[in-house]
C-alpha cells in the first residue's frame, strides 16, 4: 500500500522511505490557485515539522507542470498565501526540495521550480516567463532568481520577450540542472534518491549573487524608453531585474511592488481579455460537434493569398493541391510557397531537415479535376462574383460528395456563391488575412445553408493551422473589413479638415497601433482602395461625405505607396518621409471644397478614429454579424494590428463608457449627422449602465 496523504484536494504527499513526493494535481494546467498555494506551503511546513523525510520532490500530474498563477484570480482581491511567500517557504526549507518539470513550466510555475534546490526537466519541457503578455512581470521571484542562475541578459530576454526556452537551452544556461526522460513521478523518485546518494547537488538559488551587468540593464532601459514608451510593465521588469543585486527580501519587495502596480493598469486588463478572448472565440456551440476530414486540401489561385493559405496548410502537415489556370501563374505560386517555406526555416518555425518533405506535400496542377479527391477546397482568386460563380459551378461537378467548398472572399455574398452549387450546405467562407501563413485571424463565414459539421470543420481547420477562428455572418466585409470600411473614412475626414496624414499616423501610433492608417495604405498599395472606390462609385450614398478625394488624386499621379516608391510618404531606402506633393494635393482639395483647415490635437484624432471604429463594431454586434463583442475584439487583435494591451475596440469602449461615447458622437454629428449616428445598442448601454463585456 502506497503511503499517500492528501494535504487538500489538489496537493498530496507520497512517502517512500526517506523521500517525500509532493504532487500538484490541478487540471487542466496545474495553475497555482489559492488551494495549490496553501497546499504546497502546508506540505513543506508539515514535512519540516515532522522531520522524518530527508528530501522532498515536487512534481505535477497531467499534461503539464504548473502553467503559472491562476489568471482567473487576477483583478480580484488577493487571497493568502501569496505566491512569493510560498516560494520563500520552499527555498528556506531545511529539508532539500527538488522539482521535476514536464510540459510547460511558465510564469509562477517556472518560479516554483526556481525556488527549489535543484531542477530536473523532462524531455520536451519548455520554460518561460510570459507575464509580459498579460501586461505583468514575473511576480514570484522570477526577476530575482533567473539573473542569479543565468545572468541579467538572459533574465531580461526571457521576461521581456515572454518566449519559451527549450529544455536544452535551459540546461545550457543553468536554469535546470538535469534533463531526463520518463514519467514525472518516477523521475522525481529517482532524482530524490540521487540527492540522498549525494549524486545530485542541491543549493538555494538566492544564496547566489547576480553577476553584475549594468550595461545590459542600461541599454535595455534606453531601448524600451524609445520603443515601448507606451507600455507599463516592460520598464518595471528592468527595475525588478536590477533589484536582484540586492538581498532576497529587498529584491522581492521591489518586484512585488512592480507586480502590484502592473496589476492595477488597464493594460493588464486588456491583455488578460486578449488571453481569454483568444480561447473564447472557439468556445461557442458552432465550433463544436462532428467534423469532416481535413486530410487533403485544394487551393485555387497561386497569388499572394492562395500561396499563403497553401503555405499555412503545408506547415500544419496537410497535403495541398494548388490549382492555377496558366503555367506561369502556377510557377509563380510554387515559387512563392517555396519562398514562404524557406522563410519559415530561417525564422526557426520549421526544422531545416523537414523543408523538402513539407514542399513534397504540394501538388501543383493546371486542372480543376485534380481536386476530385480533396476534403476541402479554398478558392482564393480575384474578387469578382462571376469568376467565383464559374469556379464553384465547376467544383460542384468535380469534388467528391461531402467535400467542403470554401471561398476566401473578403466581402462577397457567400450565399450567392453557394447558390450556384447543388450543395449549399457544404459551402462557407474562410477569410484569411495577408500574409496568410503569418496572420493568425481566420473569419469563418456562415452561409444561410452551411451545415453544422461544415462550420465545426472550419474551426477545426483554424486549430490545425494554429489560427484564431472567429464566426461571422454574411455581409459586405464580414466583421473586420466592414468595420474598417467605416472608420477608415475618419482618417480621411481628419486630413480634409486640417490634420496632416503624418499627424494622424503619429497620433494612432502613440495610441499603440504598429503603423498609422496612411502608412498601412502605402504598404498595402493605395491602388487597392482606389479600385474599390471606382467599383462602388455607382452605388455610392449621395448623402455621405466622400472620403476618397485626396487618395484618388495621389493614385492618379501613379503613386501607389511603397511599391512605387511614393505614396503618402517617400520611400528611398531610409525611414519614410512625408511626400511634399501630397501636402499640395491636400491644400488643393481643401480649397476646392471651401474647407478652412483647423487644428486637431492628437487626442482628438484618436478619439474620433476610435469612436468611429466602436460605432460600426457596435452595429456588427447589434445585427448579429458577430456573435459577441469578444469576437470583434479578437478579429482586430489578430487581423488588424490592434494594440493587444487595449484588449480590442469593444473592450476599449467599455473603458471609456457608453455615456461618454454617445456624447462624443452627438458632438461630432453636429458637423456630419449622416456619418455620426448613435447605434441603438450604445444608446441603451448609456441609459442602463451596461457594458459590452456583459454581452460576452
Ligand atoms: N490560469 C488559469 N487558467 C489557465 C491558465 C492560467 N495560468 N493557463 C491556461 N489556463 C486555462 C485556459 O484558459 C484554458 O481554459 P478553457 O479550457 O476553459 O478555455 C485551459 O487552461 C487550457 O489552456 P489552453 O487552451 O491554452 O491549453 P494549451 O495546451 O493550448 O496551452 C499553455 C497550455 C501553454 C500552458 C497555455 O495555456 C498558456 O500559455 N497559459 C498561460 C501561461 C501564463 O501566462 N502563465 C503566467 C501566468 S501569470 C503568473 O504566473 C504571475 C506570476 O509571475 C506571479
Amino acid at each position: 500500500m502506497a503511503d499517500i496523504h492528501q494535504v487538500n484536494d489538489l496537493i498530496s504527499i507520497e512517502r517512500q522511505g526517506d523521500i517525500a513526493l509532493v504532487c500538484i494535481d490541478n487540471p487542466p494546467v496545474n495553475a497555482t490557485g489559492q488551494q495549490v498555494r496553501e497546499g504546497l506551503q502546508q506540505a513543506i511546513e508539515q514535512l519540516n515539522a515532522e522531520g522524518t523525510a530527508k528530501v522532498i520532490a515536487i512534481y505535477a500530474a497531467g499534461r503539464t507542470f504548473v502553467a503559472g498563477a491562476d489568471i482567473r484570480e487576477f483583478g480580484k482581491p488577493p487571497k493568502a498565501p501569496a505566491l512569493p511567500d510560498v516560494f520563500n517557504v520552499i527555498e528556506d526549507s531545511a529539508i532539500p526540495v527538488i522539482s521535476v518539470m514536464h510540459g510547460t513550466a511558465l510564469g509562477g510555475g517556472f518560479e516554483l521550480g526556481l525556488s527549489t534546490h535543484a531542477r530536473i526537466g523532462i524531455e520536451g519541457l519548455r520554460v518561460g516567463l510570459p507575464e509580459i503578455n498579460l501586461g505583468l512581470l514575473p511576480g514570484a521571484g522570477g526577476t530575482q532568481r533567473v539573473p542569479r542562475l543565468a545572468g541579467i541578459p538572459m533574465a531580461l530576454d526571457m521576461a521581456l520577450s515572454g518566449r519559451m526556452v527549450s529544455a536544452k537551452a535551459a540546461l545550457e544556461k543553468g536554469l535546470i540542472d538535469r534533463l531526463e526522460s520518463g514519467d514525472p513521478r518516477d523521475v522525481a523518485l529517482k532524482a530524490a534518491q540521487d540527492v540522498l546518494d549525494g549524486t545530485l547537488a542541491t543549493r538555494r538559488t538566492c544564496d547566489l549573487d547576480t553577476p553584475r551587468d549594468d550595461k545590459a540593464l542600461e541599454d535595455t532601459a534606453a531601448m524600451l524608453k524609445k520603443k515601448q514608451a507606451h507600455l507599463f510593465s516592460p520598464h518595471k521588469i528592468v527595475e525588478a531585474v536590477r533589484a536582484s543585486y540586492l538581498p532576497r527580501a529587498e529584491g522581492l519587495k521591489i518586484e512585488r511592488q512592480a507586480f502590484v502596480d502592473s496589476m492595477d493598469t488597464p493594460q493588464r486588463a486588456g491583455m488578460i481579455h486578449a488571453f481569454f478572448g483568444e480561447r473564447a472565440v472557439s468556445g461557442i456551440p458552432e465550433a463544436k460537434g462532428d467534423t469532416r476530414p481535413l486530410d487533403k486540401i485544394g487551393v485555387i489561385g497561386g497569388g499572394t493569398m492562395g500561396s499563403g493559405i497553401a503555405t499555412s496548410c503545408l506547415l500544419a502537415g496537410i497535403p495541398v493541391t494548388l490549382v492555377e489556370v496558366a503555367q506561369d501563374g502556377l510557377d509563380r505560386g510554387v515559387a512563392t510557397i517555396t519562398k514562404n517555406i524557406d522563410g519559415a526555416v530561417s525564422r526557426g518555425k520549421l526544422a531545416a531537415d523537414k523543408r523538402d518533405a513539407v514542399l513534397g506535400m504540394l501538388t501543383p496542377s493546371l486542372e480543376m479535376e485534380a481536386l476530385s479527391d480533396v476534403d476541402l477546397v479554398i478558392e482564393a482568386v480575384f474578387e469578382q462574383m462571376d469568376v467565383k460563380k464559374d469556379i464553384f459551378t465547376k467544383l460542384d461537378s468535380i469534388c467528391k460528395d461531402g467535400a467542403i467548398l470554401a471561398s476566401n472572399t473578403s466581402y462577397l455574398d457567400v450565399n450567392e456563391i453557394a447558390a450556384c452549387t447543388g450543395r449549399p450546405q457544404d459551402v462557407l467562407g474562410l477569410h484569411f488575412f495577408s500574409p496568410a501563413h503569418v496572420m493568425r485571424l481566420l473569419e469563418i463565414v456562415q452561409g444561410e445553408k452551411t451545415a453544422a459539421d461544415v462550420l465545426a470543420t472550419g474551426f477545426a481547420l483554424a486549430k490545425k493551422l494554429k489560427k484564431v477562428g472567429v464566426l461571422a455572418q454574411v455581409c459586405d466585409g464580414f466583421i473586420g473589413n466592414r468595420i474598417l470600411a467605416h472608420y477608415s473614412k475618419t482618417a480621411s475626414y481628419l486630413v480634409l479638415d486640417g490634420a496632416s496624414p503624418q499627424q494622424v499616423d503619429d497620433a494612432l501610433e502613440g495610441f499603440g497601433f504598429a503603423m498609422g492608417p496612411h502608412k498601412v495604405g502605402d504598404l498595402a498599395g493605395l491602388d487597392i482602395g482606389w479600385m474599390t472606390r471606382k467599383r462602388k462609385a455607382a452605388t455610392r450614398d449621395p448623402n455621405e461625405r466622400y472620403a476618397g478625394d485626396v487618395a484618388d488624386r495621389i493614385c492618379e499621379e501613379g503613386w501607389f505607396g511603397r511599391k512605387t516608391g511614393k505614396g503618402y510618404y517617400l520611400y528611398d531606402g531610409g525611414a519614410p518621409v512625408p511626400n511634399p506633393e501630397v501636402a499640395k494635393i491636400i491644400d488643393a482639395v481643401r480649397a476646392e471644397k471651401g474647407i478652412t483647415p483647423r487644428d486637431f490635437t492628437d487626442q482628438e484624432i484618436v478619439d474620433r478614429y476610435m469612436t468611429a471604429m466602436i460605432v460600426e463594431a457596435a452595429r456588427v454586434v447589434e445585427d448579429g454579424t458577430a456573435k459577441r463583442p469578444v469576437d470583434v475584439d479578437m478579429v482586430f487583435l489578430f487581423g488588424y494590428g490592434f494594440p493587444r494591451f487595449r484588449g480590442g475596440p469593444l473592450h476599449y469602449a467599455d473603458t471609456i463608457g457608453a455615456k461618454e461615447l454617445v456624447s462624443r458622437i452627438e458632438t461630432y454629428a453636429k458637423e456630419d449627422p449622416h456619418y455620426w449616428q448613435v447605434p441603438p445598442i450604445l444608446r441603451k448601454m448609456a441609459e442602463d449602465g451596461t457594458k459590452f463585456a456583459d454581452l460576452n
